[in-house]
């Protein structure tokens, strides 16, 4: 069970709250923006305005029109620890220094809202501790598919059902490179480029296209559904760096559509009954008459199994400026009340800490390309290769070449580990000239 909260009293209503704003890029721009073209709105939805006092920069002097010049800082601790700021706002990015920036505004007693999923799947626990002994608030709506609400509806809309399965789009910059090779025949890396100026990519864009923030987003979520602490170490990650324009062209011809999914499950041994959780992010080929497969652009979608409420869909913007700076500034209203009325929202609680599920152990069915020799006997080989390990095959696929040909083969579903050994097997034939690539199947 987790410590009976201390009572926090409110400032008392008409009060101002003082806001610290860390970061200034895209999403903090906007943040500040939004704030300041709707503050009346503001102070009628929190009980009191919502002032920010100070804005954290790595860089004081770049131009930023209409932002007043004393509001700015490079000494992003000093604004936090001062005495006229109640609520913090992280949208700076990265882990240690947000880290340490958080962790010390949490200590004063400050509410926290944060953007950084990276942070939070990296560092949940602790931080929900620090919130907790302090009494405050630690809100992170923005850190999962920006504008869609997912982390609000799993600690609170669900906090009533038994999740079983989530799974979905939840990184906007794969999904608009995915489309972009799919639609318009666009490069990796011109799609990519693209991505990036729009604002939707990270810092270092190598944690989007490799998994990495998609994954600490099905942490997150994976933690929230299943009331088990689940960190982005758990999380068996692929990114999309791997797919080619080929694996595009034969996804479409079999009828699919090649997406980036995150997908948190809730396990029960049919025989032992023994439950677990799984937490998984790779290029999944999903049908084109799933609803997944037309989510195109930067747009993000999450699916919901729950035993009561059935199956949910949620559908919206999940990167950007705006509309990462909604889901911001619907957590500063929620943290800024409490700081007007008192009492704190929902926090963490990982009651359940049920166990990880073995990556190997986990059932999928399988698409694999590859490259063989054109000649008799061939197939003979490759299906005994897939019979040997009681794995049945769906479909076989092949196109000839000059000298080779182009075998696709969709397995029915087999465990990870099965697979593995089936593609050593593959690539230890002398006919086989290459696993050209090996992407799971569903959504
Ligand atoms: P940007 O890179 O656009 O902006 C980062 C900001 O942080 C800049 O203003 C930068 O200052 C400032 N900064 C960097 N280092 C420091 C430092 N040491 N001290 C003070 N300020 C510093 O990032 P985004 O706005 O895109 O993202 C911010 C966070 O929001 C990240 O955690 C990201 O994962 C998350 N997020 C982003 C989304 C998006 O679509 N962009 C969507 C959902 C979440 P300066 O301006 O001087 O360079
Ligand atoms: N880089 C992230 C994305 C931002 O592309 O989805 C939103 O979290």
């Amino acid at each position: 069970m987790t410590s009976q909260a201390q009572v926090r009293t409110g400032k008392g209503e008409g009060e101002t709250v003082g806001v610290a704003l860390l970061g200034f890029g895209t999403v903090g721009a906007e943040v500040y923006r939004l704030l300041g073209e709707n503050s009346e709105a503001f102070t009628h939805r929190i009980g009191g305005p919502a002032e920010i006092r100070g804005i954290a920069v790595h860089n004081k002097n770049k131009q930023r029109p209409g932002v007043p010049a004393e509001l700015l800082t490079d000494d992003a601790k000093s604004l936090v620890l001062r005495d006229d700021i109640d609520l913090v706002v992280e949208v700076i990015g990265g882990i240690d220094y947000p880290r340490e920036l958080v962790l010390t505004a949490l200590n004063a007693g400050k509410s926290v809202v944060t953007a950084n999923k990276a942070l939070v799947a990296a560092h949940a626990d602790e931080l929900a501790e620090a919130a907790e002994n302090s009494a405050v608030d630690l809100y992170f709506e923005a850190a999962v598919a920006a504008a869609i609400p997912v982390v609000g509806m799993l600690r609170r809309s669900l906090a009533g059902d038994q999740i079983q399965r989530i799974s979905g789009i939840v990184n906007g910059t794969t999904n608009f490179i995915l489309d972009a090779m799919e639609s318009t025949g666009a490069s990796y890396e011109d799609a990519l480029a693209e991505a990036t100026r729009l604002g939707y990519a990270e810092a270092d864009p190598t944690a989007d296209v490799e998994g990495h923030d998609a994954a600490s987003k099905a942490a997150i979520m994976a933690s929230l559904g299943f009331h088990t602490r689940v960190k982005f170490e758990d999380v068996h990650c692929e990114g999309i760096s791997t797919i080619t324009a080929d694996d595009i062209e034969a996804a479409q011809e079999a009828g699919y559509s090649i997406k980036l999914l995150a997908i948190c499950e809730h396990l029960v041994n049919e025989e032992t009954g023994e439950e677990s959780v799984n937490a998984r992010v790779h290029p999944t080929l999903v049908p084109q008459e799933h609803p997944l497969a037309s989510v195109n652009k930067s747009f993000n979608a999450i699916f919901v199994e729950a035993e009561a409420a059935g199956e949910l869909m949620f559908y919206g913007n999940g990167a950007g400026g705006n509309p990462t700076a909604s889901a911001v500034l619907g957590d500063l209203v929620g943290a800024s009340r409490n700081i007007i009325h008192g009492g704190r929202a929902p926090g963490e609680n990982a009651y359940a800490n049920l166990p990880l599920a073995d990556f190997g152990d986990v059932r999928t069915c399988f698409h694999i390309n590859m490259e063989v020799a054109d000649r008799t006997g061939v197939l003979a080989a490759i299906s005994n290769v897939f019979a040997d390990h009681d794995v049945s095959l769906r479909t076989v696929r092949q196109e000839d070449g000059e000298s080779t040909a182009r075998l696709i083969v969709v397995t029915h579903s087999a465990q990870e580990r099965v697979l593995d050994a089936i593609v050593t097997k593959l690539g230890e034939l002398d006919d086989v000239k290459a696993v050209n690539s090996v992407i799971r199947l569903g959504a």
